[in-house]
């Protein structure tokens, strides 16, 4: 399962996609996948589309990439206030595997400024938003989102997004099966996926709460009918995991020099204020490799700045902590 997908025409294998992470997958981090591999592309994190107006896309870490990184998506949080035309012509020179657009984010502050779930909700400014990219941009476009917002009546509002999807020349969809009134706490809905893919001739990206190979080989039927899979948070904790997913013969960890690898990267694409927030944010998923990793997480919070984070976390691992062996992640 997920060997290769085809999207607008360009086979890619594998068909195992890094999701979008605010806060996460940017520039150093996309760089130490690359360094595993496994995975098909990446997704960049949300990036506003007016901040990227004023962005130099080849140095910012939102938006640069690394020739190894290979097929990357870049994402964008977009409501139709902003000026579309000048964003996509811009665009346009990323030379991006796709642009995505985020239709599921559920987030407060995301919504009140119109986009992600919002911008998903409200049909016509969609369309007229898909059909304004549509007419300055010709390249592959994709779309993720979640299922909607009304547990009881989701099926034909999404059903009705799909036509215009397919009619705008959407080229792929991600769906994360959760309602939009519901942050990560629920268990994602596997079982709709067979459902989705039924109504659409688009291919159909899953993602939600994937751990591990055998989460899908538990739900084979879940699973089987999807194009593509995408994992998130566990990428985080196990940048190797792709290796596992794709079949390719395991690399021996040595998780401080990975922990240490990182913190080389973000040092290397971040100003030091600004590193520090992205250590935090990594370190805090990376902390659930190890059975005592609250003590990582908590060493770390007493750190100021990000050589202070380092410090912190090499006494940690230079412990030599006792490795966690479940293989399911409780993210809560
Ligand atoms: C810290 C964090 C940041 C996220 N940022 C984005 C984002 O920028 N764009 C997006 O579409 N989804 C975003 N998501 C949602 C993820 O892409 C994904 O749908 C979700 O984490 C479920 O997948 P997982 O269980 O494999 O992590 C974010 C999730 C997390 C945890």
């Amino acid at each position: 399962m997920f060997d290769s997908i085809t999207i607008n025409g360009r086979t890619i294998a594998s068909a195992l996609f890094l999701a979008p992470m605010a806060g996460v997958t940017n520039s150093a981090f996309r760089r130490l996948l690359a360094d595993f591999g496994g995975y098909g592309a990446l997704f960049t994190e949300m990036v506003s589309a007016s901040a990227f107006l004023r962005e130099k896309p080849h140095v910012s870490p939102f938006t640069k990439r690394r020739e190894n990184e290979g097929a990357v998506i870049y994402q964008f949080r977009i409501s139709g206030e902003e000026d579309i035309e000048a964003v996509f012509r811009k665009a346009e020179h990323l030379e991006s595997f796709a642009i995505d657009i985020n239709l599921g984010c559920p987030a407060p502050k995301i919504q009140q400024q119109a986009s992600g779930a919002a911008l998903y909700r409200d049909f016509d400014r969609l369309k007229d938003v898909l059909r304004r990219i549509r007419r300055i941009y010709s390249g592959t476009l994709t779309v993720k989102c979640r299922l909607g917002d009304d547990p009881e009546n989701w099926r034909e509002p999404f059903v009705e997004r799909l036509r215009l999807f397919e009619d705008c020349d959407v080229h792929a969809i991600t769906v994360h099966p959760r309602y939009s009134g519901e942050m990560l706490k629920r268990h994602a809905r596997w079982r709709e996926f067979p459902w989705i893919v039924g109504q659409t001739r688009l291919p159909v990206i899953g993602n939600g709460d994937v751990c591990s190979p055998k989460d899908v080989q538990l739900h084979r039927e879940w699973f089987e009918p999807l194009a593509g899979l995408m994992l998130g948070r566990i990428v985080a904790v196990k940048p190797w995991i792709f290796r596992e997913f794709a079949g390719l013969p395991p690399v021996e960890i040595d998780h401080l020099e990975v922990w240490d690898r990182m913190y080389r990267y973000v040092m290397e694409d971040f100003s030091p204020d600004r590193a520090y927030g992205r250590l935090m944010e990594f370190t805090s998923y990376f902390a659930k490799n190890f059975f005592f990793g609250h003590e990582l997480y908590k060493g770390i919070q007493q750190a100021k700045t990000a050589e202070d984070v380092r410090a912190n976390a090499m006494r940690f691992l230079e412990s030599k902590p006792r490795l966690s062996v479940s293989e399911s992640v409780s993210f809560y």
